[in-house]
C-alpha cells in the first residue's frame, strides 16, 4: 500500500465480472491480492454484473455467474463479516455516478483505450456503447466509495489512468478536493499472467482453447493435462534470466510458480535453471493442485448454496449502499443537480 499523502480514509475497492470461468489470472492477478487488504483496510469486493451486460449474457445464466464470483471470493479467503461483498447492480448510485461522470470524461481519453480497441477489433460500429464507455462506469465504481486503492491485474492500468484523469478534471471543475486520486495496487509478481499456449497473450476468459487457461474449478485431472499441454520451448530452462526473456512460455510458468508458491521470481528461477520443462512441470501441477484444489472444493460447496450466497450478495450492497448513497448526495450537491 503506497504512502501517498491523502485526506481521504483509505479504503479498498475492486470489481470481477460475472462472465463465468474464473481463471489462475484472475485470481493470481487479484483475488489472491484483495485477501491481506481486508485485513488493514476498509474493503469493498464487487460483482460487477453491469460491466458483464457490456458483452451478450445469456440472462438464464447471469445469477449463477454471480453466486460463482462471490463463492470465488469467499473460497479464497475474503471473509465476508469483514469486506463488503456486493453487486454492482443493486446498488444504483454506480450508474448514477457514473452518468456524471460520463460528463466529465472527454471523448478523446476513451479513444484511447487500448481493451476497447482489442475487443471491438475491426467490429468497432457494431460494439455496444456501453463497451466504449465502460471505463468510466469502472471510475464511477471506485468514486461512488472514495476508494483510494485498488488492487487489480495490469490489464486494467490504463482503466486506472482514466478514472485518475476523471479525477482531476471533476476536482478541477468543482474547485474541490472532493474525489482521492485512487492508486491502483499492482503486485509485480503476477501482473500478467499469460496463456498458457501462447503467452504472447493474457490468460482470458474469453480464448477459444480451454488449454490456454487454469479454470479454478478445473479437476486435478484437468490441471495435470493442461501443464503437460502448456507450450514449451524445444531448448532446457536457460542458465540466465536474460536469456529467459526471450522465451516467454517458460517466463509464464516460472512466474505462475512463483507466484502460488508466494516467493520471489529470482528464487523459483534458480530451482529450474538450466533444467528440463518436464521437472519444472510436474513441480508446478503439484503446486497448483495445492492451491487450487482447496479454492475450487470450497467454491464447489459454496455454489451448492445459493440462498447463502444471494444473502451475503444482498447484506453486502445494503451495506455499500450506506456509503454510496452519502457520496452520490454530495456530488449532486457540488454539482448544483441537488
Ligand atoms: P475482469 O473481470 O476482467 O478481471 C478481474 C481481475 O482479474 C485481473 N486479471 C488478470 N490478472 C493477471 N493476469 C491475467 N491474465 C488476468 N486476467 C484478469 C484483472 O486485472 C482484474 O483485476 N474492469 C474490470 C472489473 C472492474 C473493476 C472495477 C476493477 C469493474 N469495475 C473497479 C477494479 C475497480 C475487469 O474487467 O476485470
Amino acid at each position: 500500500m503506497s504512502n501517498v499523502k491523502t485526506n481521504f480514509t483509505k479504503r479498498v475497492l475492486s470489481g470481477v465480472q460475472p462472465t463465468g470461468g474464473l481463471h489462475l489470472g484472475n485470481y493470481l492477478g487479484a483475488i489472491k491480492n484483495f485477501v491481506p487488504l481486508q485485513e488493514k483496510y476498509e474493503s469493498l469486493f464487487c460483482v460487477v454484473d453491469l460491466h458483464a451486460i457490456t458483452t451478450w449474457q445469456d440472462p438464464g445464466d447471469l445469477t449463477q455467474k454471480k453466486c460463482e464470483v462471490a463463492a470465488a471470493f469467499i473460497a479464497s479467503g475474503i471473509d465476508p463479516n469483514r469486506s463488503i461483498i456486493f453487486n454492482q447492480s443493486s446498488v444504483p448510485e454506480h450508474t448514477q455516478l457514473s452518468w456524471v461522470l460520463n460528463c466529465v470524461a472527454r471523448m478523446g481519453w476513451l479513444n484511447r483505450m487500448t481493451q476497447f480497441k482489442d475487443k471491438a477489433g475491426k467490429n468497432k460500429e457494431k460494439v455496444s456503447v456501453g463497451l466504449f464507455s465502460y471505463p468510466v462506469l469502472m471510475a464511477a465504481d471506485i468514486l461512488i466509495y472514495k476508494a483510494t486503492h485498488v488492487p487489480v491485474g495490469e490489464d486494467q492500468k490504463q482503466h486506472l489512468e482514466l478514472a485518475r484523469d476523471i479525477v482531476l478534471k471533476f476536482n478541477n471543475d468543482f474547485k474541490k478536493e472532493f474525489f482521492p486520486l485512487p492508486e491502483p495496487i499492482i503486485l509485480k509478481k503476477a501482473a500478467r499472467i499469460m496463456s498458457l499456449r501462447d503467452a504472447t497473450k493474457k490468460m482470458s476468459k474469453s480464448d477459444t482453447s480451454e488449454f490456454s487457461r487454469i479454470s479454478l474449478m478445473d479437476s486435478n485431472d484437468e490441471i495435470d493435462k493442461k501443464i503437460k499441454k502448456a507450450k514449451t520451448d524445444a531448448l532446457p530452462i536457460p542458465s540466465s534470466i536474460e536469456l529467459l526473456e526471450s522465451m516467454p512460455e517458460a517466463k509464464n510458468l516460472i512466474t505462475i510458480y512463483s507466484a502460488c508458491e508466494d516467493e520471489d521470481f529470482e528464487i523459483s528461477f534458480d530451482k529450474y535453471r538450466e533444467k528440463n520443462f518436464s521437472e519444472l512441470k510436474v513441480d508446478l501441477t503439484e503446486v497448483l493442485i495445492n492451491k487450487i484444489g482447496p479454492i475450487r472444493d470450497e467454491m464447489k460447496k459454496l455454489i451448492s448454496d445459493k440462498k447463502y450466497l444471494l444473502g451475503i450478495l444482498n447484506n453486502g450492497s445494503e451495506k455499500a449502499k450506506n456509503i454510496a448513497s452519502h457520496v452520490l448526495k454530495e456530488v449532486y450537491d457540488v454539482t448544483g443537480l441537488n
